[in-house]
């Protein structure tokens, strides 16, 4: 029996228009080898800087009535040097994020062979947790505004304020507890800054608590995220599940992703976890305009979020072939220059398609 599934591809900006196609190879990779029992079919939307110059919009208006249907949505990076970054953001990721209500946003760390962490004593058996990160409210709710011009020069007001819900905090935290159940070391830990936070924090911490009695297979921690910043560089081995608010799992997971030696190799998923909704896939890194057109952004980040897309799917072993073809590919030296290597972008997309 033959699946077809559907993909909507949104290259985006810079090198995610670079790094997207390479997925789209191993994707293509799997197809071929799989005897007929798999296919992928994409469709591509044109969103991004370069078509907000030329109409206006980031995305059009029924973006996501189009977006809807698909399996699972494929997405690059957004963000260009003359389009504010607040307007590609929210007029595209955000919005497919919010609109698709994607609450849940799950960054994994793992070392891979042949890529040297900066962190000394790192090895692959220390290196290995993942950030569960809110993506629906928090501190990136959009609830705010500016005011207050009227008074003149150098005395405007901005407002931007983090909203907690008891049922976004329940949906991520439970998220991750369910997801600490299906790895060896079975721990959430909790990040906050309930101390300085004291009315949406507190409420994350005590409905956190709560969720906790339901999981007593689970050990827990509840840190404030700037130990938790340390702790991610001191001592990591420690770690396995780590829930956050969108802000501070934003920023974490890209330490964590330089951890494990770059930014190139984190990989990223936006999930609605009822499947209400497609679901969106994509590198951790943005469009890196310092190095886009060179052909040398590292593809492994989005190769690994199409492992993140196949597991998503249903397809955990294909979603493994995806995983052990990155680590021999890593494993073998071939590395883009952010690894220290000398391989372009095809370079390693084609040998980690070459090893599927
Ligand atoms: P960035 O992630 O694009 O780049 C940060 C640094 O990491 C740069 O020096 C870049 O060369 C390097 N880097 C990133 N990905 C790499 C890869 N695959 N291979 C090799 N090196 C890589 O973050 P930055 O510079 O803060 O933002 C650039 C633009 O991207 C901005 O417009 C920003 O708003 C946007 N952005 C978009 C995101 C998204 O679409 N999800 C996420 C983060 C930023
Ligand atoms: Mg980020």
């Amino acid at each position: 029996m033959s699946s077809t599934y559907r993909i909507a591809v949104i290259p985006g900006d810079g090198i995610g228009a670079e790094v997207a196609p390479e997925g789209l190879r191993v994707l293509d990779r799997l197809a071929e080898t799989s005897g007929g029992r798999l296919a992928f079919s994409y469709e591509f939307f044109p969103w991004g800087c370069q078509y907000w110059l030329e109409t206006g919009l980031m995305m059009d208006a029924d973006g996501l009535d189009r977006l809807r249907g698909f399996d699972a949505i494929y997405f690059g990076a957004v963000g260009w040097p003359g389009v504010p970054d607040h307007i590609s953001l929210w007029g595209l990721r955000l919005a497919i994020c919010q609109g698709f209500d994607q609450y849940a946003c799950i960054r994994p760390v793992r070392l891979l062979p042949g890529v040297p962490s900066p962190l000394r004593n790192a090895t692959a058996e220390t290196v290995d947790w993942i950030v569960v990160r809110e993506n629906s409210e928090g501190e990136y709710a959009g609830v705010g505004g500016r005011n207050l011009a009227g008074r003149g020069p150098g005395s405007e007001v901005a407002i931007q304020t983090a909203l907690f819900t008891e049922t976004g905090c329940e949906r991520i935290i439970r998220y991750a507890f369910d997801l600490a159940m299906t790895r060896p070391r079975r721990k959430v830990t909790s990040v906050t800054k309930s101390n300085a936070q004291q009315y949406g924090m507190t409420l994350w911490d005590e409905v956190f608590a709560r969720v906790a009695t339901e999981y007593p297979q689970v050990s827990t921690e509840q840190w404030l995220v700037d130990a938790m910043a340390a702790r991610f560089v001191l001592r990591p081995e420690s770690l396995d599940v780590v829930v956050a608010s969108n802000l501070f799992g934003d920023i974490l997971s890209d330490l964590g992703s330089a951890i494990g030696g770059s930014l190139g190799i984190a990989a990223s998923a936006n999930l609605d976890p009822q499947r209400r909704n497609p679901s969106m896939f994509e590198p951790v890194h943005g469009s890196a305009p310092d190095i886009a057109g060179q052909g040398i952004a590292n593809p492994v980040a989005a190769i690994w979020t199409v492992a993140l897309l196949l597991e998503h799917l249903g397809l955990p072993q294909e979603a493994a072939r995806v995983m052990a073809a990155i680590e021999a590919t890593t494993g073998a030296g071939i590395l883009t220059p952010d690894l220290g290597g000398t391989a372009s972008t095809t370079d390693v997309g084609e040998a980690i398609a070459a090893r599927l």
